[in-house]
């Protein structure tokens, strides 16, 4: 039978979202193309045109991106904006030309200024300065942002962009030269355990809060936005709570079920004291997430031990 919903392509499929939002739309019978990561290189202007011209997709998630963590943005800046630039632009114009019905591009809370109020409103954009360890990759994800605008106004395309809080779940990058906190805190603290080890070592003071949204309620809100949300301005994804790093080693602790101590490295940098998105905007267009921190991390921590030889750099 020919599906009478949308052709979905999404750029980055092989990543945590991009996943994420395939599994998501296949549960309703979406009729998806997946990317096949890096082997098919969105830097090259030439390449995406191909593609999507073969494809001739109605919808796009643009989940395709290079991301890290602090270490990886500090160690790699240049490669951070360059690639991230190059495959958002390629990716949004061949949409652009191709007459795509619809494009959401995935943002990231680090657009907001270092010093803005919590929680962090969609309105505060472009209103102070970045933090400067992420920077390239932030003004990157604005310049993104900016280009969906652009071509809403100038062209008419149906370009939306959204800005989640941290992720977690499967397909998360467990690498610990690139990989976010969470998972690089779930993945010492399994190793500490299955080494017999009396401590993991943790950077920072512990003191420091964050959020953290299960990618799964990340697909969800995306594939919700993508149905209900036709404008301009950013929407803010997010679980709409923080938690401290320590309280965060902790329930970790539990979860993978070690014994041993948590040290804090307390003479590392902490980062900003706190980032919390304000989600007031998307649970007033009727989404919510649903994925509780214990119930997320034991499902991550369950797909880790499954995959352990075979996620990134395992
Ligand atoms: N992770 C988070 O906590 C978080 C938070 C907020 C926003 N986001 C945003 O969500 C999006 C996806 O992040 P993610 O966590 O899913 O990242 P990810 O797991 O690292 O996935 C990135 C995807 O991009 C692909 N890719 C990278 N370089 C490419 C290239 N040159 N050509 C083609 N494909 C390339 C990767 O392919 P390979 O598999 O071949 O490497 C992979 O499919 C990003 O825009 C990110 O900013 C993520």
């Amino acid at each position: 039978m020919i599906s009478t919903k949308p052709r979905v392509f999404v750029a980055g499929s092989t990543g945590m979202v991009g996943s994420a939002i395939c599994r998501r739309l296949e549960s309703e019978n979406y009729p998806v193309i997946k990317h096949p990561g890096r082997k098919v290189d969105l830097r090259n202007q030439l390449t995406v045109y191909e593609l999507l011209d073969g494809i001739r997709p109605q919808w796009v998630f643009l989940a395709a991106a290079r991301v890290g963590g602090i270490f990886a943005n500090s160690a790699f800046p240049a490669e951070f904006i360059y690639d991230n630039l190059m495959m958002q632009s390629n990716v949004m114009h061949a949409c652009y030309e191709l007459k795509v019905e619809k494009m959401l591009f995935l943002g990231s809370s680090c657009i907001y200024p270092r010093s803005a109020p919590q929680p962090m409103k969609e309105e505060y954009l472009l209103t102070g300065p970045l933090e400067p360890t992420n920077k390239p990759y932030a003004v990157a994800k604005i310049a993104g942002i900016v280009m969906a605008q652009a071509y809403r106004r100038q062209y008419g395309a149906n370009f939306i962009s959204v800005t989640p809080s941290n992720l977690y779940g499967p397909f998360d990058n467990f690498d610990l030269k690139s990989s976010h906190v969470l998972p690089a805190l779930l993945r010492k603290t399994h190793e500490a355990k299955v080494s017999n080890a009396e401590h993991v070592q943790i950077w920072g003071t512990g003191s420091v809060l964050r959020e953290f949204l299960h990618v799964d309620d990340l697909a969800d809100a995306c594939a919700f936005l993508m149905k209900n949300y036709d404008e301009m301005e950013i929407v803010n994804i997010g679980s709409g709570y923080d938690i401290s790093v320590l309280d965060l080693a902790k329930l970790i602790k539990e979860v993978v079920g070690f014994e041993g101590e948590l040290r804090f490295k307390s003479d590392m940098p902490d980062g900003v004291q706190q980032k919390l998105l304000d989600i007031s905007k998307i649970t007033a267009l009727g989404w919510r997430p649903s994925i509780g921190m214990r119930a997320g991390l034991e499902s991550t921590y369950e797909w880790y031990l499954k995959n352990i030889g075979h996620c990134r750099n395992s």
